[in-house]
């Protein structure tokens, strides 16, 4: 039985101080979930929102980390240096990641294996834009995401990853996938890993839905048969991240 988990990717938004009051806010909405909880706030703020959380069983973690140890790499950060804070968790290849910072699939993929073989939790995105949905390509088009990211990671390694399906249509539009869209899509991730590796392997892992996730529209899209929770922007920046966190208990 997969438990729920319920991440907030808070992107480019709040200094040090505005996540440290926010996370005080939440933090006791969010500590006593029947789910794992992963807070993503900014570089900056990963201290400060860790050093409020630390005794609680919320997850902090990183939206970003590069692929090499150390070296001149101006502007990137290191698995070391975040695992130096405490930090064990890592979004890889979110589509603003894709898009705007132009990572390509090799770099998604050796990101991966970094986080892997640092023992880190990575939530790895995949996700079709507009155009691949309107012209139907979307699930070969996800399905070679997944192959591509996933390529030599061992089959123990495979389960610790959580897949997030973020259709780039849907983030930060209001525009959200039905409950069935998003279930196809996730139905079809799980049907590739058991290709890639095995029922058993297939059955464990974790995949989330994200892409204008709401308090209302977050219980029916966590029932689905393979939705296993939500990576939640906008959401994810308000009080209302911890109704989202609750609510599949109402
Ligand atoms: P929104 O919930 O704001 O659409 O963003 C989703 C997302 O990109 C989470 O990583």
């Amino acid at each position: 039985m997969r438990k729920l988990i319920v991440a907030a990717n808070w992107k480019m938004n709040k200094t040090p101080e505005e996540a440290g009051i926010f996370v005080e806010e939440i933090k006791s909405g969010i500590a006593d979930a029947n789910a794992d909880v992963y807070v993503f706030p900014p570089f900056l703020a990963l201290q400060t929102v860790s050093d409020v959380l630390k005794d609680t069983d919320v997850k902090v973690g990183a939206q970003n980390m590069y692929i090499e140890d150390k070296g001149a790499y101006t502007g990137e950060i290191s698995a070391d240096m975040l695992q130096s804070i405490g930090i064990n968790s890592v979004i890889i290849g979110h589509s603003e990641r894709r898009q705007i910072f132009k990572e390509s699939d090799e770099m998604v993929h050796a990101k991966l294996i970094k986080a892997l073989s640092k023992g880190m939790t990575p939530i790895l995105c995949c996700g079709e834009d507009l155009e691949t949905r309107e012209n139907n390509k979307f699930m070969d088009f996800i399905n070679s995401q997944i192959k591509s990211a996933f390529a030599d990671v061992s089959e123990s390694d495979a389960c610790k990853v959580i897949i997030a399906y973020e259709p780039v249509w849907a983030i930060g539009t209001g525009k959200v996938a039905t409950g069935e869209q998003a279930e196809q899509v996730c139905a079809s991730i799980r049907s590739t890993i058991e290709e890639m590796y095995s029922k058993e392997t297939a059955d464990n892992i974790h995949i989330l839905y994200g892409g204008s996730c709401n308090v209302g529209n977050a219980k029916e899209l966590f029932s689905m048969p393979d939705i296993d929770g939500g990576l939640i922007g906008g959401a994810g920046l308000k009080p209302e991240f911890v109704d989202i966190v609750h609510c599949k208990e109402k």
